[in-house]
């Protein structure tokens, strides 16, 4: 048994440039030597690296918590570092948590979440058709990071014609080094203002959007703040934004440079949502978050204490020989596929319908619309971390021009 004073050290840092370049290496060997393994990096925390163990910790929320303070005071929550303000209701425990999840439950759920499918497909193509008479368009600015926006902004009800501010400040504000955020920041405090303009619309006039069911809503006979509805819907644009902008440019790249696993897709649309299961579990756009130790407990051969920090790897799960059969792999026609990119637990994806579908729908149009796109790798640039997402700033590529498919331009152009 290992206690916490002989902790097996290692120099992780999920946000190092080490991290981004050999990351499937490192969790590697994280699993095989080290499976919960101490690092000093960011003041210190646990990071546990098998899928078991994972699942393990993910499931348990009265020992791993996710509130923003366990204390009352000192910032933790489910990122390392934790973030300047908290995101709620991410950011809470039960039992306060609990009605918050049950309000958003049924604004999510796979039927709801289905009967936005036209309108995630009018959005890409609406976005398609911006480029497809040039021949060349950048999958993450056209395409991968409009689309969320867009769609995000009228199922929550927010001005659509401000997509692009919303979209541009959530891609931006992950991949801008801190000491470079200053501006970003700016913007984000317009978003918030924007935000707050449509709650205190909504409020003197409901009308059918998320929004306004936030606000009509009641949480123990008391309406939400504004405070709490701000940071609801800022948690919405965070988590649905920039997740899925980066596994469909991470797939649109994949296609791009396996003109076989394309052509089968072309050919055989029907594969593509298993094929973007396996690419959810290959590129796990959000690679790990984290908790705080609420009670002594073992993970593995490990005891961990109360106020201890841990880090879910949910990638290195993802890459386990013991969850997955060949996890190196690639393999489209994966299934099962218990993958842990949506998490595990109280706190899974609450957007995951909605995200697949975006993934979906945007690899089967550019499939459709322009099947022989090429990217342009010398001049798409990765994320220089992966910390907070595995994504692309941005992914150049040429196709043979096509027909639009509509007049229309995007809101606000
Ligand atoms: C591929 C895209 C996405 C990925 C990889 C992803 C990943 C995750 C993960 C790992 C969690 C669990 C957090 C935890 O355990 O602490 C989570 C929670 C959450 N996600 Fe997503 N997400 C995606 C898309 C979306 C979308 C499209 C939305 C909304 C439209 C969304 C909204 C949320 C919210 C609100 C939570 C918090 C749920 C709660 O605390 O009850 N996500 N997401």
């Amino acid at each position: 048994m290992t206690t916490a004073d002989e902790r097996t050290t290692t120099d992780y840092d999920h946000h190092s440039v080490d991290y981004a370049e050999n990351s499937r290496a490192i969790n590697a060997e994280l699993r095989a030597k080290c499976p919960v393994a101490h690092t000093s990096a960011h003041g210190g925390f646990w990071v546990v690296s098998r899928y078991d163990d994972v699942i393990a910790v993910a499931k348990n929320d009265e020992t791993f918590a996710s509130g923003y303070t366990v204390d009352g005071v000192t910032p933790l929550g489910v990122v390392i570092p934790s973030s300047p303000v908290p995101m709620f209701p991410i950011e809470m425990d039960p039992p306060d948590y609990l009605p918050y999840r049950k309000l958003l439950n049924p604004l999510f759920s796979p039927a709801v979440s289905k009967s936005w499918e036209p309108r995630i497909a009018k959005w890409v193509d609406t976005c398609l058709d911006q480029v497809i008479e040039k021949g060349s368009f950048d999958i993450v600015g056209d395409l991968a990071n409009p689309v969320p926006s867009l769609f995000t902004c009228e199922f929550l009800g927010l001005p659509i014609e401000d997509w692009k501010l919303f979209g541009d400040v959530q891609h931006e504000i992950i991949y801008t080094p801190p000491e470079e955020q200053g501006p970003v920041i700016e913007r984000y405090m317009q978003v918030v203002g924007r935000v707050y303009e449509t709650i205190v619309a909504r409020r003197n006039n409901p009308i059918d959007d998320v929004i306004s069911k936030l606000v009509t809503a009641e949480i123990d006979g008391e309406p939400i703040t504004d405070e709490m509805v701000i940071s609801i819907v800022n948690l919405i644009m965070a988590g649905g934004f920039d997740t899925t902008t980066a596994v469909t440019a991470n797939s649109l790249i994949y296609l791009a440079d396996h003109p076989e696993a394309r052509q089968h897709l072309i050919d055989n649309p029907d594969a593509i949502p298993t094929a973007c299961e396996e690419f959810l579990r290959w590129f796990t756009p959000q690679q790990g978050l984290a908790r705080t130790v609420t009670k002594p407990v073992t993970v593995g051969d490990v005891e961990l204490e109360p106020g201890e920090r841990v880090l879910i790897s949910w990638a290195s799960a993802n890459q386990d020989d013991a969850a997955f059969d060949r996890p190196d792999e690639v393999i489209l026609d994966r299934f099962p596929n218990r993958h842990t990119t949506f998490g595990m637990g109280i706190h899974r994806c609450i957007g995951s319908h909605i995200a697949r579908n975006e993934l979906y729908t945007m690899v089967r149009r550019v499939l459709e619309r322009m099947p022989d796109y090429r990217v342009d790798h010398t001049n798409a640039q990765r994320y220089p971390t992966i910390g907070v997402i595995n994504g692309w700033i941005n992914v150049p590529a040429t196709f043979t021009p096509g027909e639009r498919l509509g007049s229309a331009s995007l809101p606000g152009a």
